[in-house]
């Protein structure tokens, strides 16, 4: 393997008089992955520099001394990237604030211009047998557009944010995109299942890709989905926890809050943190307790995206709420509530989770949230409650915290009065199996596991589109060439043309078209398109190329430079057809998005353009209707790809099939399909059969292939290597 590519939006260093490598959790997750990978790490310094002297200089520095490769901005582009798509139109959108979505275009394109700059960045730098890691929203288009530039790097991205549900991703401007962006990755990790399951959702409604709980196939590959719960940096906090330092800033503060209890709350001043609703929280209980007044609240509010709009808000509303508790409950020697806007050293963050009695973290929403961990680990005696939002990621994990609903604020008050009066047994019994798992799933493993999981995808999926691919290139590509006469019967929908919202937009493609004659050209093949689709739509697609149509499921067949349908069965009942078309009428009105085709021997209920589950949950109600009423009909109902059928068992693609195989004396014949309709060809059973099933559903064919696009590369090459 070639080296490790962190991409962050930041840098793990602070350029100041001195250059400092910042000791934050991703850092030090992954100094200690691999000791045998060389690692470098692609970002914003965070300077603007004055003149291109100075950057150049930093530049050197940066890589020769650090191994950071620094992409330099201006103020705008970082105005309007960082501040503005990022936090003023991502970051709400990704936390359920849409009402905080604050979007203009400008954000945006230069949103678009900075991802193609750190992408081009990591092209310019990168190996095709590098690992390129790419961290969290402010980097969602890199994957996609790197994937263009270097087809065979292997992409990892890791989203350190909530996904939101559909209905508030949908809000997001520019959403295709940005699924679009992510999808180019061969890895995509969440902290948990939950936002996974959101994202699979999002590119279900909005791009109508689907996907299994570990995969979304993505044209011919594979994107993988996975969950990595991240964990804290714990070698720097047990480290921490034997310094000199450390332990003197404890036995101070100690000292300090010696007759009160520590009630401690520390995160960035931000809307998702619910420090407003704890403030009201804290002002019931302090009411509550206004004779007896020995708790101490210390919340470290750490400086944060102080241009945005909300912040600056919200530090204003925090500043005065908690001026007004103050004023109403301090005396002299006691101020309830010490608010501290500042970040503040590693030694005095420990000794203030090792103090507290109690750390109190609400959030509203919150992607995982590493305090909660944090505090856990520099418990050692054990005598820690931890009051926890049940809408942080981090609730999935440690289970036995008091797990509360900040939207509840007396429910909160209350529980923050049994964490204070907790017993030291049941204190121990929650807190020291949270601690060891937090000890034991820190970020070394959550980036161990990750990568490991990244340095597979393309491996497994290598193996999967080869077993398919190899197996009918070597064997069955040299059978064809052997044959002295092969029928191609080719369905089209989903097999040689990828589905589209509505049918009539799935046109053949120019490249279809050549495939086909390129096909057709050879002396010894002989092609048919087998298709569901109407006499018309097919004459009309397939005019001049050297083809037998085969239409509505097998119902009529138009030979080659002839333009006559003829009927495969001209006995044929028809009479059942009006019945289903008023069955079928009571499924347009609900769900909306829903029509009806009807063909010559078919009547077709489409639900493609409906919501999925509630289309495929009103299609079964259909069939089983269906079934009921036409017991005594010739008729058969189906269900497709986002289709009820219902057409008539005079006909199906297998006879169809087979009336030309009783005709010719073919000595291979291939069929290949993607629906349950092409079923009947797949079942004829008949050993010059090579059956040939497009996608991952169950089928009686004894090939896959996994994709239209895969499927079209491998006609393109039997053509080449076909008889002319
Ligand atoms: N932290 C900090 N400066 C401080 C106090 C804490 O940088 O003065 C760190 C804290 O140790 C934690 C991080 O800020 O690692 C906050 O991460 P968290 O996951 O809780 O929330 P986020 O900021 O990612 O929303
Ligand atoms: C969250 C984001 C990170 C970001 C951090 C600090 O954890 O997921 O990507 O680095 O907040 O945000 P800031 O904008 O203050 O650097």
């Amino acid at each position: 393997m070639g080296k490790l590519i962190i991409v962050s939006n930041r840098l793990p260093i602070t350029v100041g008089s001195v250059i400092k490598k910042s000791s934050g959790g991703l850092v030090s997750a992954l100094s200690g992955v691999s000791t045998d990978t060389k690692m470098i790490w692609i970002g914003w310094p965070g300077t603007f520099s004055s003149n291109s002297d100075n950057s150049a200089k930093l530049k050197e520095t940066l890589i020769n001394d650090f191994d950071c490769y620094p992409i330099f901005l201006s103020k705008k582009e970082v105005s309007d990237h960082y501040h503005g798509f990022s936090n003023a139109c991502l970051w709400p959108a990704l936390h359920y604030f849409s009402l905080h979505i604050h979007y203009s275009s400008r954000f945006w394109d230069s949103y678009v211009n900075i991802n193609r700059k750190f992408a081009e960045y990591i092209a310019e730098n990168a190996e095709d047998d590098d690992l390129v890691w790419i961290h969290d929203y402010h980097l969602f288009l890199v994957p996609q557009m790197l994937r263009e530039m270097k087809p065979n790097i292997k992409i990892g991205f890791f989203l350190h944010t909530p996904f939101p549900s559909f209905e508030v991703f949908r809000c997001l401007p520019h959403r295709e995109e940005i699924l679009k962006g992510l999808l180019g990755a061969d890895l995509v990790g969440f902290h948990t299942y939950g936002y996974l399951r959101h994202f699979r959702r999002s590119c279900l409604r909005l791009l109508n890709i689907e996907s299994d709980i570990a995969h979304v196939l993505v044209g011919k590959r594979f994107c993988k989905l996975g969950v990595f719960p991240i964990g804290i940096d714990s070698g720097l906090f047990l480290k921490e926890l034997g310094t000199k330092k450390f332990i003197k800033r404890r036995n101070e503060l100690k000292k300090a809050y010696a007759n009160y209890k520590v009630v401690l709350s520390v995160e960035r001043v931000d809307y998702t943190k619910g420090i407003l609703r704890r403030l009201e929280a804290i002002e019931k209980f302090l009411y509550h307790h206004k004779h007896k007044l020995d708790v101490a609240f210390v919340f470290i509010g750490i400086p944060t995206r102080g241009e945005v709009k909300e912040y600056k808000e919200l530090l204003g509303q925090i500043q005065k709420k908690v001026g007004e508790i103050n004023g109403q409950y301090s005396n002299i020697e006691y101020t309830p509530i010490h608010f501290i806007h500042k970040t503040i050293p590693l030694s005095d963050l420990c000794a203030l989770y090792s103090i507290a009695d109690v750390a109190m973290i609400t959030p509203l929403i919150d992607g995982m949230n590493l305090v909660a961990k944090e505090y856990l680990a520099c418990k050692t005696d054990s005598t820690g409650v931890l009051l926890l939002s049940e809408f942080a990621g981090a609730a999935h994990e440690l289970i036995s915290a008091i797990l509360v609903n900040p939207y509840d604020i007396d429910n909160v008050t209350k529980n923050l009065e049994n964490a204070l009066l907790m017993d030291d047994a049941e204190k121990d019994q929650r807190l020291i199996p949270m601690r060891s798992h937090v000890l034991r799933y820190d970020a070394n493993h959550w980036a161990q596991t990750f990568l490991d999981e990244l340095k597979q995808s393309r491996k497994r999926i290598k193996q999967q589109n080869n077993t398919n691919l190899k197996f009918i290139s070597e064997k069955v590509l040299n059978l064809i060439k052997k044959a002295k006469k092969v029928a191609f019967f080719i369905d089209y929908d989903g097999t040689l043309r990828e589905f589209e919202d509505t049918p009539d937009k799935a046109t053949p493609t120019k490249e279809i078209l050549k495939i086909i004659s390129e096909l057709a050209r050879c002396r010894n093949h002989e092609v048919f398109i087998i298709s569901g689709r109407k006499e018309a739509d097919l004459q009309k697609w397939f005019k001049g190329v050297n083809v037998t149509l085969i239409a509505e499921h097998g119902y009529s067949i138009l030979l080659p430079k002839s333009d006559k349908w003829q009927m495969t069965n001209p006995e044929i009942d028809l009479s059942w057809k009006k019945k289903v078309i008023k069955i079928l009428s009571q499924y347009v009105s609900t769900p909306q998005g829903t029509s009806i085709e009807e063909k010559k021997s078919a009547v077709v209920w489409h639900y493609r353009q409906a919501d999925p589950e509630f289309g495929k949950w009103k299609s079964q109600q259909l069939l089983g209707n269906l079934l009921e009423i036409l017991t005594s009909e010739n008729v058969v109902v189906s269900q497709g790809n986002h289709i009820v059928e219902v057409s008539s068992s005079q006909i199906n693609k297998g006879f169809a099939v087979r009336h030309f195989m009783q005709k010719n004396n073919y000595d291979l014949i291939v069929c290949a399909g993607d629906d349950k309709t092409d079923e009947s060809m797949f079942q004829i059973n008949d050993p010059r059969i090579i059956s040939i099933k497009i996608g991952l559903n169950q089928t009686f064919a004894k090939y896959k292939i996994l994709s239209p696009a895969l499927f079209k590369g491998f006609l393109a090459k039997v053509a080449k290597r076909g008889n002319i």
